[in-house]
């Protein structure tokens, strides 16, 4: 029987951390995101219009119709009509999270108690600590950290064992109890040492608000720079986000979380205006961060060093997390420059110049294309083969079948893309004499060379010319003004000085350095064959974006078959793919 409740509610604040719970009463009734919270029809009274609503931050569903509300609990025995236990089984076998109740939970309950009430009060010892430490205060102010940080972190100092064992002795504990923590190390010798004694200490809390363990740094450069508290009954670190609990208020209105790697990061962000920052504890993200993080923004920013650890983070966790992805929910990461982490960055920089980073930042399946992209070392047909492969393995990662059905499709073109590219550069570097640098838009600048000076192309492909969209802007422009120019009863009459009317004098310049370097020397047939090269290069883009588009209007079209013209169109789009891409390898 259960009659426990602290059991009851610790069991419901684990699934609360793991589950959500529009996912949970998803399987039951069709929901929709709409701003903070997931609606649908109310299954428990009959509706047409939705008035149902899940919240998974809450995690916590009403009906504003029939005015039914709760829990997960409250939900499943509701809705299958079940006893309570048989409510917490169902939930225990769809989350994975051991429903027992017994004695030894009871007991447990208790210690978990005891253990953080020593570690809170055993904070309250180290923040005093800290104000009266002008060494230790002096090191925290060097860093950069306000003192609204240091309240809101709760950051202390602590003192050695004995000074630590005295204040909790007062405080009414006895030293069997404290033993149970972390606080004090026993060395082969048997005597007693403070673990973080010494240490600057930052308080570390679990989603529940407790106090579960600490991370202390040292100011004196020892070899070890943070002890943290080892893993135990309550110190769990892959269930554990540090700064949450201090940024919770921001991170719920901005809808928008950091994750970086370190204390420091979370706090020298918050000392610089960036409120919502949190890090795990030395390892690699888990699920369960994962997921309480999506519990407050739809995609979290990484931010990790820039140095190579960093980097290699980064990659753990983009796969990581392949599996876990839904519709919506993703990761987005910033990079920031020269090795910093946010820390270091922020001491030049300000709030708006990370800001600033954020813009920047790269989705979660562009971080996966270039991981692909960059363990293959040439586009020989081999290596395209390798990126097919790698291209499956990504996909199988992924659970949820409509996001690896996009993933699918998206590292597919990027693909295309990437051997298109290959070939074009190839190409175009042969005709670039001795300059490495990167010339802009080079294809639609050189478009404009061959119409503005070889003006047998604007009759011989006129239609095509016209079909071409240039996508920078001024150069679009400059595009249309020439063919408005361009008469068809007098193809010939007009001036060089009217074509170049619309061109900047550096424009003009570049323009004409290209036709020098890149068509001046070549023969007719080969100014003929380079110019269809650079129509094909223009029109590629646009090609692959219009079958896309088809691609997507088959697989939404609702009919069984799906109807003859688009896949007429679909088809010759693809041809015209192939054979421009064909003609490249040529
Ligand atoms: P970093 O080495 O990046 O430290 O470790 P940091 O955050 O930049 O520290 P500062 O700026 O020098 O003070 C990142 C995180 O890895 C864990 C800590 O959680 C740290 O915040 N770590 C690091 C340890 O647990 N122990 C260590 O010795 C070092
Ligand atoms: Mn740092």
């Amino acid at each position: 029987m259960i009659k426990n409740n602290n059991s009851v509610n610790q069991f419901l604040n684990e699934v609360n951390n793991k589950v959500r719970l529009s996912d949970f009463i998803g399987q039951f009734v069709n929901l929709v995101e709409r701003g903070n919270s997931f609606v649908g029809n109310c299954p428990f009274h009959n509706e047409k219009t939705p008035s149902f609503n899940v919240n998974n931050e809450k995690s916590l569903f009403h009906c504003f119709g029939c005015k039914a509300g709760g829990n997960i609990i409250n939900f499943i025995s509701k809705y299958k009509n079940l006893q309570f236990l048989e409510s917490l089984i169902y939930i225990s076998q769809y989350s994975g999270i051991p429903y027992v109740y017994d004695q030894r939970k009871n007991k447990s309950n208790s210690e978990v108690k005891l253990l953080t009430n020593i570690l809170y009060k055993s904070n309250n010892l180290f923040k005093e600590l800290l104000k009266k430490n002008p060494f230790a205060y002096k090191y925290i102010k060097a860093r950069g950290i306000i003192d609204e940080a240091l309240e809101t972190f709760n950051i202390g100092f602590a003192p050695d064992h004995n000074d630590l064992l005295k204040y909790l002795e007062l405080e009414g504990f006895g030293f069997d109890k404290i033993k149970k923590t972390d606080l004090l190390i026993k060395n082969n010798n048997g005597e007693y040492f403070g673990r973080f004694s010494k240490r600057i200490t930052f308080p570390i809390h679990n989603f529940s608000n407790d106090i579960v363990g600490f991370g202390a740094r040292t100011i004196q450069n020892s070899k070890i720079k943070y002890i943290n508290s080892q893993e135990s009954l309550v110190f769990k670190k892959s269930q554990l986000l540090y700064g949450l609990k201090e940024n919770l208020e921001n991170i719920r209105s901005e809808k928008e979380i950091f994750l970086v790697e370190g204390y420091m990061d979370v706090i020298k962000m918050y000392s610089s205006g960036i409120k919502n920052a949190v890090s795990t504890l030395g390892t690699t993200l888990s699920e369960t961060q994962l997921k309480k993080m999506w519990n407050y923004s739809d995609i979290p920013y990484v931010c990790f060093d820039g140095d190579d650890a960093g980097q290699n983070a980064t990659k753990k966790i983009a796969e990581k997390v392949l599996k876990f992805l839904v519709p919506g929910k993703s990761l987005r990461f910033i990079l920031i420059p020269e090795n910093l982490d946010p820390d270091s960055f922020l001491r030049n920089k300000k709030k708006d110049d990370f800001l600033a980073l954020k813009n920047k930042a790269k989705d979660l399946s562009i971080i996966i294309w270039e991981a692909i992209v960059n363990s293959v070392k040439n586009n020989t047909p081999e290596s395209i083969a390798l990126i097919d492969n790698k291209i499956n393995d990504i996909v199988k990662k992924i659970d949820d079948v409509n996001v690896s059905k996009e993933y699918f499709r998206f590292l597919k073109s990027q693909k295309e893309s990437f051997i298109w590219n290959s070939n074009r550069i190839k190409t175009i570097s042969i005709r670039k004499p001795n300059s490495n640098e990167i010339i802009e838009n080079i294809n639609e600048k050189l478009f404009l060379v061959m119409i503005i000076f070889y003006k047998n192309y604007l009759t011989d492909y006129h239609e095509e010319i016209f079909q071409i969209k240039l996508s920078n802007e001024t150069l679009e422009v400059i595009k249309t003004e020439i063919l408005k120019n361009y008469n068809a009863e007098s193809k010939y009459i007009h001036e060089e000085e009217n074509k170049y009317k619309s061109l900047t004098p550096n424009l003009l310049s570049e323009i004409k350095e290209l036709k020098k370097t890149h068509a001046a020397s070549l023969n007719e047939e080969e100014k003929k064959v380079f110019f269809k090269q650079i129509l094909n290069n223009l029109r590629l883009p646009n090609l692959l974006e219009e079958r896309k588009i088809i691609e997507k209007q088959i697989i939404e079209s609702s009919e069984k078959l799906i109807s003859e013209n688009l896949l007429n169109k679909y088809n010759k789009v693809s041809s015209e793919i192939k054979n421009i891409q064909n003609k490249r390898l040529e």
